[in-house]
């Protein structure tokens, strides 16, 4: 059997709002399950006009009341190394996909996938916030945590904490 991807990079467009988001909160999920050492994580933007800043102050306080800190994250743009060194190009949107695959080379295109749809959570977009107000990055959380646990999943990553059969559950 072929290995499970494990070096995942999420893409947005300007690697300040909703990437950094997917990269904490994947990265907390897969700690919640006890699996974070199994996965190399990062994020980055198609475009290269945030780099070098951290976050969008209104992400990190979305992350920060769901009690996930991001604000050691530093922009960076896509780079032709990423199609190698990660198993998956995460993109938020299609636009990201569409720019992703302009840019990869033939035999890493595979590796490239609309986040929610690759979940299994639907074709869907994860909006871009950035012009919008506070309640735009609180429903992108949402939808980023929903995706994220349904990757995690999705990639075997799975609760070791969760009571083993044959033992009783105090979850009723
Ligand atoms: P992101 O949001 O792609 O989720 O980081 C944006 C951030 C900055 C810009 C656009 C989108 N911008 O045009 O500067």
């Amino acid at each position: 059997m072929l290995a499970q991807p494990s070096h995942i990079l999420f893409v947005c467009l300007g690697n300040i709002c909703r990437s950094p988001l997917a990269e904490g909160i994947f990265r907390s999920v897969a700690a919640t399950v006890g699996a974070d050492n199994r996965f190399a994580i990062d994020s980055a933007g198609t475009g290269a006009w945030h780099a070098g800043s951290p976050p969008d102050p209104r992400s990190i306080q979305v992350a920060a009341r769901h009690g996930i800190d991001i604000s050691a994250q530093r922009a960076r743009a896509v780079s032709a190394a990423d199609f190698e060194n990660f198993d998956l190009l995460l993109g938020m949107d299609r636009s990201n996909v569409e720019t992703l695959i302009g840019r990869s080379p033939a035999r890493a295109e595979h590796k490239v996938h609309l986040f929610l749809e690759y979940a299994g959570i639907g074709h869907r977009d994860v909006p871009d916030p950035y012009y919008g107000g506070a309640d735009g990055f609180e429903t992108v959380y949402r939808m980023l945590h929903e995706a994220s646990e349904a990757l995690a999943s999705k990639l075997g990553a799975r609760d070791v904490s969760a009571p083993i059969s044959g033992q009783a559950s105090s979850i009723t």
